[in-house]
């Protein structure tokens, strides 16, 4: 089976009714990334960076996965499918895709502050004063700005391997994510859905769908499936 890999950002939930961060109204429209998405943040105030992930984690409760996630869910029938999400949520796993690296972490699990690999399943409230099994406060288990993106290697061995590299509803702008499409092949299909312009370096070489991830993934399944 030929090896199909594909980055996903924000931009695949938005149908979902998940906010993006960087579109207009999106979340660090209203946030400061420093104090909810930063380590410097959360020695400053711990309880407004529980707070900020406790809303999405909520939130995650209450939406579905769309057309999107699960067309990518069916596209396993014809390829080896390997997704690499920035994506938080877990609409992928919901959708039935079955292999998913977390590169920025999930919201449906915590972490000992002091030990990362202490982790948990924790689908709700993590509070001041809910402890690991080290003594330490739970923090929710994402990776947050100025941390180490420990999955990064994994997703670059994707990259490289991907026949065709398929890139739907993320801005480029987060390094080093970002960086994977400078890994794949030369001879690597590349095909980016996004139904604004991304201002990155893809150049003449993408297959551009200016589309919403629903739409797009639409209209490309059946291509996708005569070239398995
Ligand atoms: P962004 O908010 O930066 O970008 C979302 C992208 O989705 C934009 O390029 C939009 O044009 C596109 N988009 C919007 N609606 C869409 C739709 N219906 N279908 C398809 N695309 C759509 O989100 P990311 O690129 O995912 O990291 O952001 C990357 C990282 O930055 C996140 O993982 C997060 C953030 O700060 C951390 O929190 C560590």
């Amino acid at each position: 089976m030929k090896k199909l890999t594909i980055l996903t950002g924000a931009g695949i939930s938005a149908e979902s009714g998940i906010k993006t961060f960087r579109d207009g109204d999106g979340l660090w429209e209203n946030h400061s990334i420093t104090d909810v998405a930063s380590p410097e943040g959360w020695r400053r105030d711990r309880a407004l960076v529980l707070e900020f992930y406790n809303q999405r984690r909520r939130q995650l409760h209450e939406v579905e996965p769309n057309d999107a996630h699960c067309l990518l869910a069916e596209l396993e029938k014809y390829f080896e499918v390997r997704i690499i999400t920035q994506n938080i949520d877990d609409l992928h796993e919901r959708a039935g895709s079955t292999n998913i690296l977390h590169l920025h972490g999930e919201l449906f699990k915590s972490c000992s502050s002091n030990n990362k690999n202490l982790i948990y399943e924790h689908k709700h409230d993590i509070n001041i004063g809910d402890k690991a099994e080290d003594g330490s406060q739970l923090r929710p288990f994402i990776v947050w700005f100025g941390e180490d993106v420990p999955l990064m290697k994994e997703a670059s061995q994707m990259a490289k391997e991907a026949d065709i590299f398929l890139v739907i509803g993320t801005s480029l702008q987060v390094y080093p994510a970002a960086g994977l499409l400078h890994d794949i092949k030369d001879n690597c299909l590349l095909i980016v859905i996004n139904p604004n312009e991304t201002n990155v370096g893809y150049g003449q070489r993408a297959v551009v769908m200016k589309e919403t991830a629903t739409q797009g993934m639409k209209l490309l399944f059946d291509k996708l499936v005569n070239l398995a």
